[in-house]
């Protein structure tokens, strides 16, 4: 019996990315562009679950498959220093000689103290992006005669690490000023990212160019289930996969879920029919309400929550006049409450005076669990 190819983890490559054409071709463009090229600095953004870490890990391979080196990391505090004294180091021993790694030595111990000299009060302001720099001109150097450059992939950019993102950012910027092979690929939630670029420290992300990672297309999906299912040798009709990609809401998570358990429900049987699928979407739909959903709801206010039950008596999205009513407030109050949720990502402004949930399913999740319990008096 073949293994079931999807994959509903998170961070976790798919068995086949689909939807992101346009983002991958940005980023090839500008590697093979030389520096000055648009995309050399590029940001993803998107909600939990939309493919942020599986664009980066794609964006990746496109550059190892140029020649390129890599320098991937997730962002967390420190995380500059360990770019520096980890992977740099790391990628300075393959790929530079032993002299040119002496000097390297020499040169960092200076600036970490002994040393002096006239770029001293600079590099005091900035002792990570020092090293990040020197190491990372050694080794653009070292690379330059075989045509390739570095590409420093950061995951799950967050305002926790911004000292870091600042070394990061001042030395990536410096890189392209000298005309060095080197790129920059980021990606984060966007609360996260709009925290960021209201740093002004950090403009240089501010004019990096940025992608919103949404739904993806109805065809995209299509192929996303079919060409794995078909590779590992089962069949799917016509009618089961459309009702598949209906079940996933064009949100990638969900194609990863429902194509799990839809092949999950009989893993032994030469097709997956359309009942395995309905099986597999509901399945689907608790395990995105208890990955996602859940996680998401626990931190909110009693009036956030009675904000979203009031929302979640609507079929579609919901006139915010009706809500308010529904609450029992004035519209002044509801829109604090509005605002409040747009930012956490849990909803989004659809057309005039309207609001919607950003999840697929949040509104079934609701009507389970939460709404008789949120709805009390506020
Ligand atoms: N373009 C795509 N086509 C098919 N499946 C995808 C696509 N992008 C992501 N997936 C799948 O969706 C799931 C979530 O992807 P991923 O972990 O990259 O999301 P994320 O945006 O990084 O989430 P988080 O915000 O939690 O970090 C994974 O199982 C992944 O394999
Ligand atoms: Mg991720």
């Amino acid at each position: 019996m073949a293994s079931n190819p999807f994959t509903p983890s998170f961070g976790v490559s798919p068995p086949l990315l689909v939807g992101r054409d346009a983002e991958l071709e940005a980023v090839a463009e500008s590697l093979d562009g030389g520096p000055g090229s648009p995309a050399r600095a590029t940001l993803f953004t998107g909600v939990r679950g939309c493919g942020k870490t599986a664009l980066l890990n794609a964006v990746e391979d496109l550059a190892r498959n140029r020649g390129w080196l890599v320098v991937s990391e997730t962002v967390r505090p420190g995380v500059a220093q360990r770019i520096a004294d980890t992977h740099l180091t790391a990628l300075l021993a393959q790929h530079t000689d032993e002299a040119v790694r002496r000097r390297l030595t020499q040169a960092s111990a200076s600036v970490f103290g002994v040393g002096g000299g006239v770029t001293r009060h600079h590099e005091d302001r900035h002792p990570v992006a020092a090293s990040l720099r020197s190491r990372l001109d050694e080794l653009t150097e070292a690379i330059a005669p075989r045509g390739s450059g570095v590409l420093i992939s950061l995951d799950e950019v967050h305002r926790s690490a911004i000292t870091d993102l600042r070394e990061l950012a001042h030395t990536v910027q410096h890189a392209f000023r000298e005309g060095r092979e080197v790129a920059l690929v980021a990606a984060g939630l966007p609360s996260a990212v709009t925290d960021l670029l209201n740093d002004d420290v950090l403009t240089f992300l501010r004019r990096a160019e940025r992608f919103t990672l949404g739904k993806v297309p109805a065809s995209d999906v299509a192929r996303a289930l079919r060409e794995p299912i078909e590779s590992s040798g089962r069949a799917i009709g016509d009618d089961a996969l459309s009702l598949a990609v209906e079940g996933t809401q064009r949100y990638p998570f969900l194609v990863q879920l429902v194509g799990f358990h839809s092949w999950r429900a009989d893993p032994g049987s030469t097709e997956v029919t359309a009942e395995h699928v309905r099986e597999g979407i509901e399945r689907s739909v608790r395990r995105v309400g208890h990955l996602v959903h859940e996680p998401a709801l626990s931190s909110l206010s009693a009036v956030d929550k009675s904000f979203l039950a009031a929302m979640a008596v609507d079929d579609g999205p919901s006139a915010m006049g009706v809500i308010a009513q529904r609450l029992g407030v004035d519209a002044t109050y509801a829109s604090q409450y509005r605002l409040r949720l747009i930012a956490a990502e849990l909803i989004e402004p659809v057309g005039h005076g309207k609001v919607d949930f950003t999840l697929p399913y949040v509104r079934d999740y609701l009507r389970e669990h939460a709404a008789t319990e949120a709805l009390g008096p506020l």
